[in-house]
């Protein structure tokens, strides 16, 4: 007998890998038609099984992209996607997988799509480190010099459109992970601001500041 957790997450998984299994049979039907599918029926059908059809996540391994800024959705989208002779910015296999099939137009309307929507809430993992991670928020480590995350992502976690994205309610899990793929170079080229600045944090920084912004609301 398995614990109602982890049947939860298996079904979900399973879910996941269906939803990857019909993609090539959705795109085929779009190409075969030579036109774009509208974004809602992408959503439903592909996207929603791990990012939910509100754009709430529904893993802690996926984000939520409800109420980011579509400029930003698009390009994230298009980072996922590897070029002819050049590899893709942001390495994901699911992500990876997604975009493969989808035009450029189809990215702008999906990201239009979860722009539009309501933000996502979010709470903590580990409640006892918002104090922690608080701190680190709104005055970075002055002892390292590094620069508080307030300065870009605003108070309320909204971030500055269109290059600074809203991180208010996102998965912690999927926060942490955004910033060690920076600290360890798997994210995003050369001379990006996160790349920069996420060296300077400790793995523990990473871990606190990440539920504070998971609360933010
Ligand atoms: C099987 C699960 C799965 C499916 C289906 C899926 N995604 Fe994702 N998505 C992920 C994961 C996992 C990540 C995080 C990747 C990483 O760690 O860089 C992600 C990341 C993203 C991001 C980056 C978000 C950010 O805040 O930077 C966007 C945008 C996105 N997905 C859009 C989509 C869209 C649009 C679809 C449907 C066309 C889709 N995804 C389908 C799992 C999925
Ligand atoms: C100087 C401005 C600046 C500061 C300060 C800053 N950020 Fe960022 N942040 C950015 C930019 C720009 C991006 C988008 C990078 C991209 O386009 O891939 C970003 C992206 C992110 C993301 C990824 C969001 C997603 O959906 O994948 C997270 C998480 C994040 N920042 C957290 C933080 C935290 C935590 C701090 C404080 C330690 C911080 N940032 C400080 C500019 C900043």
């Amino acid at each position: 007998m398995k614990h109602p957790m982890e049947r939860r997450r298996l079904s979900a998984r399973v879910l996941a890998l269906c939803t990857l299994a019909v993609m090539p049979a959705l795109a085929r039907s779009a190409s075969e038609a030579g036109e774009s599918r509208p974004a809602r029926l992408i959503v439903e059908q592909v996207c929603a099984a791990c990012h939910g059809n509100t754009g709430q996540s529904t893993q802690k391994a996926y984000p939520s992209l409800a109420g980011q800024n579509e400029d930003y959705l698009f390009k994230q989208l298009r980072q996922f996607k590897a070029g002819a002779s050049e590899p893709a910015l942001r390495k994901d296999a699911t992500m990876a997988a997604v975009v493969q099939s989808m035009s450029e137009t189809e990215l702008r309307e999906v990201a239009r799509y979860f722009s539009r929507q309501a933000p996502a809430r979010g709470h903590a993992a580990l409640p006892h480190l918002v104090g922690a991670g608080m701190a680190i928020y709104w005055k970075g480590n002055p002892s390292n010099h590094l620069p508080a995350c307030v300065t870009c992502h605003r108070p309320n976690g909204e971030g500055i459109a269109p290059d600074f994205p809203r991180i208010a309610g996102q998965q912690p899990e999927y926060v942490a992970r955004q910033l060690h793929a920076w600290k360890s170079g798997t994210r995003g080229g050369p001379g990006k601001l996160m790349s920069l600045l996420v060296p300077l944090m400790t793995d523990e920084e990473i871990l606190a500041v990440a539920q504070y912004v998971a609360q933010l609301r």
